[in-house]
């Protein structure tokens, strides 16, 4: 008796971070926390991660996704082993692991989707690094740590899902250290993309916008960061998802015991907008790297 009175009042307790909530956090989370979008992600990527590859012939899906990590990873200098990391948007946690197991660093994943954090606990205790990665579920919109606490904030293909990319880049600015880093890829749209054409590539994952290489460059001017690297690859963006269709194309009598019809045909259906789209000039995609001013 006393035991449910007490899980009863901690339900109630809003998590920190979760107040003044936007509708795409929502749709995000609904999102990632279905079992079909679970089992597409986890088989499809291999289980570690879920963003767009460094292709190069021959490569898997999974050695392509590791690359990008790889290549991030890179140009933060290599990050020390006393590095305090942030991975917003972390789902499955393959970056963190990377990261601990590679480095030493201590990461926090932040992320909404609760069946992600699930499995991204058991693998980091499955990979003997559930001591460096510490996993929360909370937004990026707004994140429950005080100033100045990270030395390396860290997103990969995450802040598309956000309805207020700016909000988020000042979270970041006041989450990162003096001198910190931020290094993060997004799908964005071209600097050229006519309006209203984006309608069929915001409806796979119900977006309701995308943020642009200019317009991360002059928020984070204007917050004060330097820009250290910027890898515009929007090839690979396209190589990604015309992978990620053939992919499900190939294997989609297997996956279909797993992942419902609809989805399937649906995510055929937005895969192939994205290709065109991106054959059509109207995305980008890159590795973006700055520096807050010290
Ligand atoms: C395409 S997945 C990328 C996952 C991971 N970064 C990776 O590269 O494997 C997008 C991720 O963003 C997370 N996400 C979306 N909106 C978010 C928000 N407002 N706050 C925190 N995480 C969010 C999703 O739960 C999901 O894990």
């Amino acid at each position: 008796m006393k035991k449910s009175r007490i899980s009863l009042s901690m339900s109630r307790i809003r998590p920190i971070g979760m107040s003044d909530r936007n509708p795409a956090e929502n749709v995000a989370e609904e999102y990632y926390d279905s079992r079909d979008a679970d089992a597409f992600y986890a088989r499809i990527w291999g289980g570690e991660d879920i963003h767009i590859g460094l292709y190069e012939p021959g490569l898997s899906i999974y050695q392509a996704s590791r690359k990008t990590v790889e290549k991030m990873a890179a140009l933060l200098g290599p990050p020390h082993g006393d590095s305090k990391v942030l991975d917003l948007g972390a789902g499955y946690g393959g970056a963190a692991r990377f990261l601990a197991r590679e480095y030493g660093c201590e990461v926090t994943c932040l992320n909404l989707s609760d069946i992600q954090n699930q499995r991204n606990r058991q693998l980091s205790k499955a990979q003997g690094l559930e001591h460096k990665i510490h996993i929360v579920h909370g937004s990026f919109e707004s994140i429950p740590d005080e100033n100045a606490s990270y030395d390396i904030v860290w997103s990969q293909d995450a802040f598309l899902h956000s309805g207020r990319k700016l909000k988020v880049l000042q979270e970041v600015a006041r989450v990162l250290k003096p001198g910190g880093e931020l290094v993060f890829t997004d799908p964005m749209q071209s600097e050229d993309c006519p309006a209203d054409v984006l309608q069929p590539v915001y409806d796979r994952l119900q977006l309701d916008s995308l943020g642009s290489i200019s317009f991360y460059r002059q928020q984070l001017s204007a917050l004060g960061f330097t820009e250290r690297n910027l890898i515009s690859l929007p090839h690979q963006l396209r190589t990604h998802y015309f992978q990620v269709g053939e992919r499900l194309k190939q294997s989609y009598r297997d996956l279909v015991s797993d992942v419902s019809q609809a989805y399937l045909d649906k995510m055929i259906v937005g895969l192939d907008n994205w290709v065109s789209a991106a054959d059509a000039g109207y995305l980008a995609w890159g590795i973006l790297h700055y520096q807050k001013a010290l």
